[in-house]
Parts: structure tokens; sequence; C-alpha cells
């Protein structure tokens, strides 16, 4: 595992946005599984300049989401479809029919799940992005009692409900379950970017890096992969 100290957040976005570009100008036809979130906005905002300074191309590249909130449709503005766009896909030469992520209105769940699994093994992913959950969640893998191999539904703990109701006009219009790429499906990817940032990081970034390999701090599994970089800012590596 290689790990990286930023000073800031925007130095954080900079060096992960960097290995990003590394791996679009090695390989133009790449996978990339994408993350939503907060902490990958200032790596997003970065692909997007120097993709308008002419340094990356993405009419190649492929992207995978790692989940979706059940029952959310691709146009609603708290989908993490809608986030996609907004955040980077539309700003990007990216072809949308290249850009994947769960369907949140699946009726069959069940189906959905071995949808998403079919397209991940047909794709294979050269280079995953992950946040941090402050629990120790990536993707929408909450802490439990054994590691999820593939996509599936969860159910939100009330500690990842409480973080995300930032972006909801109220606790109660969060939605309860999303799917979610398996733990197994994350391992499979080639290569793997977690990237952290702020003090409510520091404690689930530590027991991910040096405790011990565990579901309850769903993270730890990165330890079993052979090449994951993390980029992190001072307070979240404090
Ligand atoms: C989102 C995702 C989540 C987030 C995590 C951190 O697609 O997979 O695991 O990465 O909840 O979220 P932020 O970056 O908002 O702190």
């Amino acid at each position: 595992m290689e790990i990286f100290t930023a000073t800031d957040y925007a130095g954080m976005s900079r060096q992960a946005a960097r290995l990003v570009s590394a791996q679009l100008l090695l390989k133009p036809d790449c996978v990339l599984g994408l993350a939503t979130g907060s902490t990958p906005l200032g790596l997003y905002s970065r692909l997007i300049e120097e993709y308008k300074n002419g340094d990356l191309d993405f009419t190649e590249v492929r992207t995978v989401n790692l989940d979706e909130y059940k029952g959310l449709a691709p146009g609603n503005p708290q989908s993490y479809g809608y986030y996609m766009r907004e955040n980077l896909f539309r700003h990007i030469n990216i072809k949308p029919e290249n850009t994947f992520i769960p369907n949140g209105l699946a009726t069959d769940a069940a189906g959905e799940c071995a949808r998403y699994d079919a397209l991940l093994d047909s794709l294979g992913i050269d280079l995953q992005i992950l946040g941090l959950g402050e629990n120790g969640h990536i993707g929408f893998n909450e802490p439990g009692e054994v590691f999820m191999p593939s996509t599936h539904l969860v159910g939100l703990t009330k500690s990842t409900l409480a973080a995300n109701a930032r972006y909801f006009a109220s606790l109660d219009d969060v939605p309860v379950y999303a799917y979610t790429m398996g733990i197994g499906s994350i391992l499979r990817a080639k290569r793997i970017l977690l990237i952290a940032s702020g003090p409510k990081k520091a404690a689930a970034l530590r027991a991910a890096l040096y405790g011990p390999v565990t579901p309850a701090l769903p993270a730890s599994a990165l330890q079993l992969h052979g090449y994951v970089t993390v980029i992190a800012d001072a307070e979240a590596m404090a």
C-alpha cells in the first residue's frame, strides 16, 4: 500500500487527479470505478480543468459507479446519477452510454444486483476511486459481520443516514436502502485509490490502514489488495 499525505483538501485533490490522469494517459480506454460524496468533488473539478485545457480525453473511457440510492430516478437531484452528471460527466467528453450506475428504480432488486455484477465482470475496473465513511464504510458496504462479495441492497446505518442528511431537506427524506458494489467487487479492481479528508475521517482511516481486517470496519479489507494508493490530507492522516 502506498500512503501519501497532502497538506489540505486542495492538495489531496491535486495528487489524486495526477494519478487518475496518469491512468488515462497510460490506458485511454480504461474503466474507472467512481465514488460520489463530498471527497471526490475537488478531484472531479481538476479532471474537468485538465479536460478543458486539452490534457485529457475521455472518449474511450468507461465508468462504473459504486452505488445508488434505491427508489431515486437518475433525474432526481439527490441521486448519484444526477451527481455524476452535474459534477463530472456533462463537463467532459465522455459518452453517456459509457457511464454505468445501478438503476435505483429497478423493481427486481436481485435482478438489478445480478445485472450490475455481470456488467462489472465484463468491464473489469482498472482504477477504483473510493471515499471513506466515518464508520469505515466504502461504497455503501456498512459495518457488519461479513464482507459482501458482490453487488447487493443495503439498509443504511443511522450514522450514514445522518451524514447524508445534509443533501436532503430532512433526515426523513434520505432513502434508507441503496445498491452498492460488494467488497469483493471492489477488491477485483486492478488498482484502488482511496481519498480521505478532514478530522472526521481520521479514526476510520487509522483503523482501515493499521487495524485488524474485519467486516466491522469494511475499509480494512483494502489491506488484502496488492495495489492500493491512499491519498489523505493532514487532518485525516492525523
Ligand atoms: C459514495 C460512497 C461513499 C462515500 C463515503 C464518504 O459513492 O461510496 O462510500 O465515499 O460516504 O462520503 P464523503 O466523501 O461525502 O465524506
